[in-house]
């Protein structure tokens, strides 16, 4: 799967534009894709079901654009820098078009939701222009493009799930994956792009959602990352799941109708085996239950690391944002965490220098960061969207200088938050699932543990990437957990 350093949030346009290949045999027609993706796990994990639907058609991917008959770029728009870089990327797949004008280059995801065909006006390297809810008309799209013509569909869809549609893995490790259990959010925070990008919410029939992860472990495959923008309202009504997880890929014999939340999903796709690891993403303060909490709690192979964005600890901002809590109910569920979870991880978003926002408001934040002690943050300038209810309602009043300074006094305390908590971590033994050989030397292994950090150590003989092995923390970097192979067993941190 795809290898993401940062693999706990569904959208981060920090993230680099990636291209994702498959090395999936099967008869092939000999024309070749080229997918490059931006932003969040969600468009990744779309980009693997676009990757499905060609591979239907006879295509295989390439890592080189300059080969490629068709390139794709999945958009991001969450914040204005993220669409620049896709604009740049674009004008060098420009330049190949010129030398090879035959090549067919199409946007997908967020970006060609959001600008739609005013795309094949302002680019007019681009051929065509699809939104999230449409990859399943792609193969018409191309024939489109083909016949000479520009091809567009942005159309948003309330149900479309791509539950059929089983995703090509890209750039995988054949250790971890992510499965999308619900599409689009309802929520209209009042900075946020995607409600407009991404549509309604739905959420997907737990049946499929059971099949992927028991066939991704059937593959070897040790840990799933069960992503929606809003996890906590992921709910579905149908026929019963058979209760029986050695029945799960087989659940056609009970069709009384229920209804599955959340918590219950977990515990489905927990019971598929102690030996697969579930991680879930993004959860919102609002809608987050003890329910779940306490089923985080009883399973051992769910990771104890919630991912539970802020984005203000001000309850005049978190009001203006339409978060629909308070700082007081904030902090209320992270007690509710620490209670049930004790030693659980917990990272947020937090935006500096949203519309009026006052410096002690700021303070606010800073504040509720202390409270927290986040292990980790993803923090960000406000960039107001164009459409969204901010940049309607609300004068993007703060001064860039002045949204600078506190995202850099967010991120300095952030960063010692971050260090402080992997400190913790130092000098006691624990599981991490072997990912595959570190970055910087190909002698360390390189893994996680259960709240999340990033561990390496000296690869050892007998141990190889996919296995769980029990590793003692000797010291740590701001970033990392370093250690050594251990033979006693993990103290319960
Ligand atoms: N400006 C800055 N940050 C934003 N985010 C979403 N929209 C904006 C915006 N307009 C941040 C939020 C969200 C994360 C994915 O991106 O913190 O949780
Ligand atoms: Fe955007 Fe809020 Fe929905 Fe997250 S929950 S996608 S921030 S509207």
């Amino acid at each position: 799967m795809i290898d993401l350093q940062l693999a706990d949030k569904t959208h981060d346009e920090g993230r680099q534009g990636e291209a994702l290949v498959t090395d999936a045999p099967l008869k092939r027609n000999g024309r070749k894709l080229y997918i490059e993706s931006y932003g969040c796990q969600m468009n990744f994990a779309d980009s693997e079901i676009v990757a499905s639907i060609l591979f239907d058609q006879g295509f295989e991917t390439t890592g080189d654009y300059k080969e490629a008959d068709v390139v794709f770029i999945n958009t991001c728009s969450i914040r204005e820098n993220a669409e620049q870089r896709v604009r740049n990327r674009l004008s060098q797949f420009g330049a190949e078009k010129r030398r090879n004008p035959k090549l067919i280059v199409g946007v997908l995801g967020c970006m060609a939701e959001r600008l739609k065909s005013k795309f094949l006006d302002e680019e007019k390297l681009v051929d065509v222009v699809v939104g999230p809810d449409a990859y399943r008309e792609l193969p018409q799209l191309l024939a489109e493009v083909e016949s000479g013509h520009k091809a567009i569909n942005v159309l948003l869809s309330r149900e479309e799930t791509y539950a059929d549609i089983s995703p090509v893995r890209l750039n995988g490790n054949g250790i971890t994956a992510f499965i999308s259990i619900m599409r689009g959010c309802d929520n209209m925070c009042s900075f946020c792009v995607v409600p407009f990008t991404r549509g309604r919410e739905r959420s997907r029939d737990p049946h499929s959602i059971l099949a992927e992860a028991q066939g991704l472990f059937d593959m070897g495959y040790k840990e799933v990352t069960l992503l929606g923008q809003n996890v906590d309202s992921y709910k579905w009504k149908g026929a019963d799941l058979v209760t029986e997880q050695t029945a799960a890929v087989a659940l056609t014999e009970d069709k009384r109708e229920i209804e599955v939340n959340f918590a219950q999903l977990l515990e489905k796709v927990a019971l598929i085996s102690p030996d697969l690891r579930i991680r879930f993403s993004t959860s919102h303060p609002k809608d987050i239950t003890d329910e779940v909490l306490y089923t985080i709690a009883k399973y051992d192979n769910i990771c104890n690391y919630i991912h539970l964005p802020v984005q203000s600890g001000s309850s005049r901002i978190l009001d203006l944002m339409n978060r629909t809590y308070t700082r007081e109910w904030y902090m209320n569920r992270i007690d509710a965490i620490r209670r049930i979870i004790p030693g659980c991880a917990i990272s947020s978003d937090i935006i500096a220098g949203f519309c009026s926002e006052t410096e002690e408001e700021h303070q606010e934040t800073l504040s509720m960061m202390d409270y927290v002690g986040y292990d980790f943050a993803f923090t960000f300038s406000y960039s107001e969207r164009p459409g969204t209810l901010a940049a309607r309602k609300l004068p993007d009043d703060i001064p860039e200088e002045v949204k600078k300074r506190r995202l850099a006094e967010i991120l300095v305390k952030q960063q010692n938050s971050s260090l402080y908590r992997l400190q913790q971590f130092v000098g006691k033994t624990m599981r991490i699932l072997v990912e595959g050989t570190s970055k910087k030397s190909d002698l360390d292994y390189c893994g996680r543990n259960d709240q999340n950090a990033m561990v390496v150590f000296p690869a050892t003989a007998g141990i190889a990437p996919g296995q769980y092995v029990n590793v003692y923390i000797d010291r740590c970097t701001s970033a990392t957990l370093l250690g050594v192979v251990a033979v006693e067993e993990p103290a319960n941190v």
